[in-house]
């Protein structure tokens, strides 16, 4: 998986063929918003599936209700922490039915890709199916089972990353009006002298090192709990033994607030990532680290900063009621995060 996704989505790939889908997708997203409420997690949930589905299987017709899609990916995601009791209504029994749900679609997906006339999209999707079984040439003879899997594991992670950390980007600039101020004059800047319908290029995408700040501030603030290692021998870490064969975990919400690598750690603070080159100091995990560091990193990245770039230069945004946002099991807005939007 981690071979077919990174050939996708770093270095070449990323700039040719991914950053112009990305930037048609947004542009044509973050339309028609001006004097709406809108729940602005139904929305960043919807628009990064949506783009997920795009960018693997190039899939945007035909798309099976969001609303359904989303909650069985959330159904699956409540599994990861629940017991393993496979009973009639527990979370466990629904996560399963609800990953039933999810394959049968990505097996007519398969189907329909199988079947089409113009079978090269050019998608993850492509690469997979070169490495499929029914693929005389192929090395690695992925059944279809696995390739499901595969696409499912990106869906999954793809998203339930990007969705939070795009919702409390907008949160943090609509709390923070001096750096939303600041991210606009950037990319107020990239939009000078191009023409009325333009496009976001590899160059415009690289200049903007503030809206960068911000995403990597906000994953900071807001990243996920950690993760899991096992280890593969005995190690000592400050006297105390940890044997081979046990299970740690990594946690992030602790490293990302070190009062050594990041002052005044409750403090949204994107200038702190200007600074200093923060992103290659050893206990940058915000993606995690080692051999299964987020191949989708990259990809992440781009998606959040493409979305704000149009964003920040249409629209201005405030917040309707008060809406309560919780940190577990994940991140969001149990009764949504509504805003009102306006024309710059
Ligand atoms: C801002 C967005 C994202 C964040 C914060 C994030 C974070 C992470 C983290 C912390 C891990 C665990 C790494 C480890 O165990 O060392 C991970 C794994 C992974 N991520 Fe991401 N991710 C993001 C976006 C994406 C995207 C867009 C994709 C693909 C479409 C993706 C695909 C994956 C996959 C496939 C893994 C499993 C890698 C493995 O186990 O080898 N991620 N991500």
């Amino acid at each position: 998986m981690r071979g077919a996704l990174i050939s996708h989505v770093n270095g070449p790939a990323l700039r040719d063929r991914v950053l112009p889908k990305i930037d048609e997708f947004m542009q044509s997203h973050l339309h028609n918003w001006t004097d709406k409420i809108l729940d602005f997690q139904k929305k960043s949930n919807e628009s990064i599936l949506l783009l997920i589905l795009k960018l693997v299987a190039s899939k945007e017709e035909n798309i099976p209700s969001t609303k359904e899609l989303e909650e069985a990916q959330h159904q699956v995601f409540l599994t990861f922490f629940a017991p393993a009791i496979n009973l009639p209504g527990t979370t466990y029994n629904k996560g399963l039915k609800a990953r039933r749900k999810l394959v049968k679609m990505l097996g007519n997906i398969i189907e329909e890709r199988r079947a089409s006339i113009c079978s090269r999209n050019n998608d993850i999707l492509d690469t997979l199916l070169e490495n499929s079984e029914y693929s005389k040439n192929s090395v690695i003879q992925f059944t279809d089972e696995q390739i499901i899997d595969q696409i499912f594991g990106i869906a999954l992670t793809g998203y339930a990353t990007t969705c939070y950390v795009l919702m409390m980007a907008v949160k943090y600039l609509h709390d923070h009006p001096h750096v939303q101020d600041e991210v606009r004059k950037e990319n107020l800047e990239i939009r000078k002298g191009k023409p009325e319908n333009y496009t976001i290029n590899w160059d415009d995408y690289k200049s903007m090192s503030f809206t960068r700040a911000v995403v990597m501030e906000t994953l900071r603030m807001t990243s996920i709990p950690g993760f899991f290692r096992r280890t593969t021998e005995d190690f000592e870490i400050k006297g105390y033994i940890i044997p081979k064969g046990w299970r740690i975990f990594i946690c992030t919400l602790e490293t990302n607030k070190d009062l050594d690598i990041y002052p005044e750690p409750l403090k949204f603070n994107p200038w702190r990532w200007l600074k200093s080159n923060l992103e290659s100091h050893e206990h940058f995990m915000l993606f995690g680290g080692g051999a299964r560091l987020c191949p989708g990193k990259e990809l992440g990245g781009l998606e959040i900063s493409i979305f704000l770039h149009y964003l920040v230069t249409r629209y201005r945004w405030e917040e309707v009621g008060e809406n309560l946002i919780v940190s577990f099991p994940k991140v969001e807005a149990p009764n949504g995060l509504y805003f009102r939007f306006c024309d710059l």
